[in-house]
């Protein structure tokens, strides 16, 4: 994705029916803010099912140059930060992942000064960090901004009364990061729900900190006092889990997905359901069924969790291109979040946008071509939509899918998909 040095190549050959059952992998998005929260401790950290991700690698990369020792066995990511000593995440490092904006708060609650370039990520059109830097100043921090460099300094952190606007999940992170070295009590209200943000306070809890709420619009965080050795069983990745299920739907088939929250992509669920799929959700595992060609749903409305995820918009897009009729699809948080649409109609489909709604026009097949990654769900749904098409596809691909998930390719594999990953 950056400077092109490597190309990842996944060969497609559609029209097999998925059948099997899979683990799901440890959430990418809730591991990048737990492994920047690993710095507010001087202890050892113990983090399990850390998935195998290029942005994981990112984020290890990161916490190394800040002089934390954070080495990886097997799923168990070991961080040791008593030896932290450098308030400042390189340009390159930045760079590489947006999720590294995350850093400032945990920075600044460690050492009261953070020094970072504005974050790269995804392209999903504008990603501003407004939010992120009102909440930072609300508890106290000055920062500066010059030429894409942000430099962040606080003496002393105070708690806070923060408001979010919106529900940003990053903002949400960022200020409950923070409020972890700030004297006296922060309550942030309008803060985002999603399952992620109650992983990081699961995982603030048992580092030390007072904090409650996640899950709600308010979360109060009254300060932080480290205990000893910290372990903790990263949650599974319900975007993970929402490409399976999406799959099975458009593909065709009866898979199992294990270790899930089935109820934290109940919104895709509903859909899913909707357009003839039935769903088993039992203890131990749920079960996506699909048969032929699906029925068109919606309309489909992006929202802040529990609402439709915006990461399962592009998933729920491919298995919806060979549906009998018209799926309406409403992309409500991020601008340029139908990049993967040029593609897919590469493969036959038929997908009009105009503005932030597509169109999606059920074929009754689609046919193998040569396409263009644009984004890591993007990406994802062409992997997809090329299963769901006859005959050989080719995704090329920046490095984008590798950002999210682990052995993508194996996993379909032992479904039954005809996948093959050349890098
Ligand atoms: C996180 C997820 C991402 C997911 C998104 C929405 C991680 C690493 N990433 O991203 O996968 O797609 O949540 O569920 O967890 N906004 C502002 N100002 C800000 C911050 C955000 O205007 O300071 C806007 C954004 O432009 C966007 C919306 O808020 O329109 C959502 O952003 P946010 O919830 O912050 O998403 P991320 O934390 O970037």
């Amino acid at each position: 994705m950056h400077g092109g040095y490597f190309m990842d190549i996944w060969h497609v050959h559609g029209g097999s029916r998925l059948e099997g059952s899979c683990r799901v992998q440890g959430s990418k998005n809730a591991s990048l803010p737990i492994l920047a929260a690993t710095i507010l401790t001087p202890q050892r950290c113990e983090l399990l099912r850390v998935p195998r991700l290029t942005d994981v690698d990112a984020a290890l990369r990161i916490l190394r140059r800040l002089g934390c020792r954070a080495c990886r066995r097997d799923g168990t990511v070991a961080v040791d930060s008593a030896a932290l000593s450098c308030c400042a995440v390189p340009h390159e490092l930045m760079a590489e992942m947006r999720s590294s904006v995350i850093f400032m708060g945990a920075l600044l609650a460690r050492c009261g000064e953070a020094r970072l370039s504005l974050p790269g990520g995804c392209k999903l059109g504008k990603r501003p960090i407004d939010l992120h830097l009102a909440a930072l100043r609300k508890l106290g921090a000055e920062i500066e901004e010059e030429g894409g460099e942000l430099h962040c300094r606080a003496g002393q952190l105070r708690g806070a009364e923060i408001e979010l606007g919106f529900p940003s999940v990053g903002a949400t992170e960022n200020a409950m990061l923070a409020a972890c070295g700030a004297k006296g009590e922060t309550v942030i209200r309008g803060a985002a729900r999603e399952p992620e943000i109650v992983a990081l306070q699961d995982f603030l809890r048992a580092m030390g900190a007072g904090i409650e709420g996640a899950g709600s619009g308010v979360i109060r965080i009254r300060g932080f006092q480290p205990r000893g050795l910290v372990r903790f069983r990263v949650p599974a990745d319900r975007i993970a889990a929402a490409t399976f299920a999406c799959a099975a739907a458009g593909c065709g088939g009866d898979v199992e997905l294990l270790g899930l929250e089935a109820q934290e992509i109940s919104a895709l669920l509903h859909f899913l359901n909707a357009a003839g799929c039935d769903i088993i959700n039992d203890k131990h595992a749920l079960r996506i069924r699909a048969q032929g060609r699906l029925l068109p749903v919606g309309p489909v409305v992006t929202a802040p969790y529990p609402g439709f995820p915006t990461d399962a918009q592009p998933l729920l897009m491919a298995a919806m291109l060979r549906a009998r009729g018209r799926t309406l699809i409403r992309e409500t948080i991020f601008e340029q979040r139908f990049r993967q649409v040029p593609e897919l109609c590469r493969l036959g489909a038929q997908i009009r946008v105009d503005g932030r709604t597509a169109e999606i026009l059920g074929v009754e097949r689609l046919r193998g071509a040569a396409l263009q990654a644009t984004d890591l769900r993007g990406g994802a749904a062409m992997i997809l939509a090329a299963l769901a098409a006859e005959g050989e596809s080719v995704v090329l691909d920046e490095g984008h899918v590798r950002r999210g998930y682990e052995e993508l390719d194996r996993s379909l594999e032992s479904l039954g998909a005809r996948i093959v990953l050349e890098h």
